[in-house]
Formats: structure tokens, C-alpha cells, sequence
């Protein structure tokens, strides 16, 4: 695939630098950004690099009033010997495929997929935090573009590459985060679109997100929708509990998002001792096992934050304290692990990190 960079006014490395050291998250951007464009006839067509900006949009787009969208979270992350690694970009892109064949989108080719990151992340190494806690992330998305208010499937589409510096998702550390179990709100049903990463289930996140909010809380735990009794996930991240020596998690079964993180906690736990599980978890067992201590750890995981400890749940109303509410043993070193081998610092036996060479 032939990629047409097109020139951009580039920030002077000052700056660069300036933005970089407190970016917070996705609000930098770099200076230039893929886009490539589809139709029924052309395929992807039109693959190019050009200057980060706004993009026209037909007021009547598909997207904006029936929302066939897709996208993908991923990072780049800058090694102390100056390299520039990816963490299982094959996955996300899977994974958006995954959600455009449910979305009625079409699907990107491999190729274009690694063609479209690396040559983006290679052009813009520099904004690339090199503290070795923060990275670069990529934000792949997906757009029907087509200008018909028909309910139906677009017959055009847009595919396009951000990236920006993202600080840690902690800057002030680890810290045990407070999570909010409703009964009343459901993210995802089996046959909905839960598993999809499309831009739906994030706006049906946010009024139970902004209630939890109002309560003290970070996120919510989301219930299964049938019988609001099995945990699922949060609205931007997996869970996992510590039974003893068991990390448990629940499954996939459709209404979940199945995480780049929580495969690879899958993979690299019983490497470190632990047996893994995946199967439905009860609220209640939950809520039981916090009160005898046979609850040791929950914790969330996903790109953005890697693992985050929860210290307490807020059931309803009613708090339920994880151990001593603090960061347990477990999350520390299942985040050690993961971001050793993320940033380079520890041997890759999986081969999960992916190099992006510089290109001529
Ligand atoms: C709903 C949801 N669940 C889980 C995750 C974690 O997935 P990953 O580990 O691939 O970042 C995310 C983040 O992408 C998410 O948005």
C-alpha cells in the first residue's frame, strides 16, 4: 500500500517537549494524522499522511445520526535504546475488524493496519514521552461518511490514524480506585453490540458515569443485562479477582470488550504462579468474599491504565471494602510485568512487542 505524505507544518521540538511533559490524556495531538477513504467500488483508496485537522463532514453523515463508527485504543511506547515498540497491534486491529463486521463496516487489510501505525508513530517519534511512564497513543477510527438520514448502511467510509503523548494514567502513582455497582443501567446485552469497540456503548456509558461520579466513584461496574447478577466489566476496562492463588475473570460471551490487557494477563499469569479462570462471577460472591477475606485483590485492566487496584465497591449504596482497600501484591506485579515488557525492560518470551523500524 502506497502511503502519500503530504508536508505539514511541524512544532518546533521546544514545543514538542513542552506539550509532552504533562499531556494528560487524549487532549495533545501530533502534527499530522492517516486518513484513507472507501467506497463499494474503490476499496480503500487514497491512503495519505497529512496535517492534523478537522475533517469535512457532510451534516447528514451516517455517523452523526446513526452512529457506524468504530475505533481502537492502542500505544507506542519509546524504549531507553531509542526504539520505538508497538504492544500487540495485531490484536487491536482484529479486534477492529471484529467491530466493523458487526457495525456493517468494511474491514481493513492487515497491511494497511501495520502500514498506517507505523508509518504515522515513525513520522512523529518525537512526540513520544521518553520517561519511560508515558507513551504515545493511537487512536485508529472508522466513520461512515455517506450523506442519506435513510436508516442503512453507508456506502462510503473514512478510516483515519490520531496520535498524542499520554502521561501515566496515575501521575500522582498507584492508586486503589472506587467503583459504582448499579443494577439499574446495562452497558451491553448478548446480540447487542457490546463486544464491538463503537462509539455507542461509550455513550451509553455516561450517565451512569456521571452518576457514579456524583457518588465518589471512578467508573461502574457494569451487571449482566438478563438477570443484573453476573459482573461484567467496567465501562472502559476488564476486571479480574483474586481468589487465594486464582485470578478469575468473566468470560466473553459477547457483551463484553475482550481486551488486549486482559488476554495478556490470561497468558502471563500462570507464568508467574497464578491459576487463571474464566467464568461468570457473581455480585454476591463478590460482596461475600470481601466480608470472609477470601477476596484477596479485583482489579481493572486495559491499555489506558494497565492495571488499577480497586480498593472499594459501592453495591447499590452500600460500600463493600476490597482486603484493606488498598493496592494489592497481585496488581503491582501483574503491572511491573506488563509494562516491563511494554517499555522494553524485560525479555518478551510472548513476542508481543512489535519494533517500528524507521522507515527510509
Ligand atoms: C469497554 C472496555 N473494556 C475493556 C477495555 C480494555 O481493553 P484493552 O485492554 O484492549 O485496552 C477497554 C479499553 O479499550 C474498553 O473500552
Amino acid at each position: 500500500m502506497e502511503i502519500k505524505i503530504t508536508e505539514a507544518r511541524l512544532t518546533p521540538p521546544d514545543e514538542i517537549a513542552r506539550k509532552k511533559e504533562n499531556p494528560g490524556f487524549g487532549k495533545v495531538f501530533s502534527d499530522r494524522m492517516f486518513v484513507a477513504g472507501w467506497t463499494a467500488g474503490n476499496g480503500w483508496h487514497g491512503a495519505k499522511i497529512v496535517p492534523y485537522g478537522p475533517i469535512p463532514l457532510d451534516p447528514a453523515a451516517n455517523v452523526l445520526h446513526y452512529a457506524q463508527e468504530v475505533f481502537e485504543g492502542l500505544k507506542a511506547y519509546a524504549w531507553a535504546d531509542g526504539r520505538v515498540a508497538l504492544f500487540r497491534p495485531e490484536m487491536n486491529g482484529r479486534r477492529l475488524n471484529a467491530s466493523a463486521e458487526r457495525m456493517c463496516m468494511p474491514t481493513v487489510s492487515e497491511e494497511m493496519w501495520t502500514e498506517a501505525i507505523e508509518t504515522l508513530v515513525d513520522l512523529e517519534r518525537a512526540w513520544i514521552p521518553t520517561d519511560g511512564e508515558g507513551s504515545l497513543y493511537i487512536r485508529p477510527t472508522m466513520i461512515g461518511t455517506e450523506a442519506s438520514l435513510g436508516v442503512k448502511v453507508s456506502s462510503t467510509f473514512l478510516f483515519y490514524v490520531i496520535v498524542g503523548p499520554a502521561g501515566p494514567y496515575f501521575p500522582t502513582g498507584f492508586k486503589p480506585v472506587r467503583i459504582w455497582v448499579t443494577r439499574d443501567f446495562v452497558r451491553a446485552a448478548v446480540g447487542g453490540i457490546g463486544f464491538a469497540k463503537t462509539s455507542g456503548n461509550y455513550a451509553a456509558s455516561l450517565l451512569p458515569g456521571r452518576l457514579a461520579a456524583e457518588k465518589g466513584c471512578s467508573q461502574v461496574l457494569y451487571l449482566d443485562a438478563r438477570e443484573r447478577r453476573y459482573i461484567e466489566e467496567l465501562g472502559g476496562m476488564n476486571v479480574f479477582c483474586r481468589f487465594g492463588g486464582r485470578l478469575v475473570t468473566p468470560p466473553l460471551g459477547g457483551s463484553i470488550l475482550p481486551g488486549v490487557t486482559r488476554d495478556s494477563i490470561l497468558r502471563l499469569a500462570p507464568d508467574l504462579g497464578y491459576e487463571v479462570e474464566e467464568r461468570p462471577i457473581a455480585i454476591d460472591e463478590i460482596v461475600e468474599g470481601a466480608r470472609s477475606g477470601e477476596l484477596g485483590e479485583m482489579f481493572a485492566v486495559g491499555t489506558a491504565a494497565v492495571v488499577t487496584a480497586i480498593g472499594e465497591l459501592l453495591v447499590e449504596d452500600e460500600p463493600v471494602r476490597i482486603a484493606d482497600g488498598g493496592v494489592g501484591e497481585t496488581a503491582r506485579q501483574l503491572y511491573g510485568a506488563l509494562t516491563d515488557i511494554q517499555y522494553g525492560r524485560a525479555e518478551d518470551p510472548y513476542g508481543w512487542t512489535r519494533i517500528v523500524e524507521p522507515r527510509g
